[in-house]
């Protein structure tokens, strides 16, 4: 039984304890825990209508999505329909607010709108802990992207992953924080982060990699909670650049930085010099997210504005979980 075409959005989000390497590629369980924040204005819109028979179609900005894209899609639609008892097959449409696979985490954001969409379209009405449990087996990351404001996702012990679910931590009234981002090359990521993290398995940092993960966690968790930015700063720099090292160790490498992304590290480096507090973070792409006071954000843009390379600046306060829509 179906329901009418349901419409969802979700905001991207930025990890600021890092998930780097899973357990379970086949059911993405992390192997490590991980702490993000959902970021307001970056999102992603689907809308659902399982109409009938024929294959799934999926329009992503209108264009007809074929391959693995369109693959990846159906078989998380396969879990939504063994989960609601139904056959029909579905049209997906969807639109988004942030550019994709350029490493802005636009995946997170599709799987949690989809997540929340294709229930609601199959006649399910999913509390959020289930449904970050489903959003998880599209991408990883889209696990926390169910929630807004500050959020973990923990790795969980169990095989099945039924523990391996994201949780809010604080809503984003929380502490008024803003992330900059740098955008400093809009080409397509040569390495998605399925592959990027099978790779990195084959790094001998990667068991210090995980190894160090319960202490980020925790510092994390009391940053967090005593709203401390540079002690939260500082520990979301170490993640990131931990999870990149780990990639420079894998066979084969793996770089995900240009040019323009280490000039922006320097410059956020030098902010700080000058007394601004201003922390960044990279994920499986170019592009520098930094984390800052809202007093702060016009500097710290400007700052990463004028750095050579960097094409396009924008800022982004944080924001709430999936939603419907329609
Ligand atoms: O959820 P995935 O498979 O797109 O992986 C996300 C990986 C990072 O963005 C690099 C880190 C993270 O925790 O979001």
């Amino acid at each position: 039984m179906s329901v009418a075409a349901t419409t969802a959005r979700a905001n991207v989000n930025l990890a600021l304890v890092k998930y780097w390497g899973k357990r379970d590629p086949a059911l993405n369980l992390p192997a490590t825990g991980s702490i993000s924040i959902t970021l307001g204005g970056l999102s992603v819109e689907t809308e659902v209508d399982f109409n009938g028979s024929g294959p799934d179609r999926f329009e992503i900005e209108g264009a007809e999505a074929v391959g693995d894209e369109a693959r990846r899609l159906a078989t998380f639609l396969d879990l939504v329909r063994r989960e609601a008892g139904i056959q029909e097959r579905a049209r997906v449409s969807t639109r988004a607010t942030v550019p994709r696979g350029i490493g802005l985490a636009s995946s997170a954001a599709t799987f949690a709108a989809l997540a929340l969409a294709a229930t609601r379209a199959a006649g399910l009405t999913l509390p959020p802990p289930a449904l970050s449990l489903l959003a998880r087996r599209g991408s990883g990351s889209a696990a926390r992207s169910v929630y807004g404001g500050f959020v973990e996702w923990h790795r969980g012990a169990r095989q099945d992953g039924a523990d391996s679910l994201a949780e809010p931590l604080a809503p984003p009234d929380h502490w008024d924080i803003r992330v900059v981002v740098a955008i400093t090359d809009t080409a397509p990521k040569g390495v998605s982060s399925r592959v990027g993290m099978a790779r990195a398995a084959s790094s001998p940092l990667f068991p210090a990699w995980v190894e160090g993960a319960e202490a980020d966690l925790a510092e994390a968790r009391t940053s967090i909670r005593k709203r401390d930015l540079e002690a939260l700063g500082l520990l979301a720099e170490h993640s990131a650049l931990k999870m990149h090292a780990v990639g420079l160790g894998a066979r084969p490498p793996l770089l995900y930085w240009r040019g323009a992304t280490i000039e922006c590290m320097h410059r956020v480096w030098a902010l700080r010099q000058e007394g601004t507090q201003a922390f960044f973070s990279i994920d499986a792409g170019p592009q520098v997210k930094v984390l800052c006071a809202p007093e702060d954000a016009i500097r710290v843009m400007e700052a990463l504005g004028t750095v050579p390379g960097v094409q396009r600046v924008l800022t982004c306060a944080l924001g709430g979980g999936a939603e419907l829509v329609r």
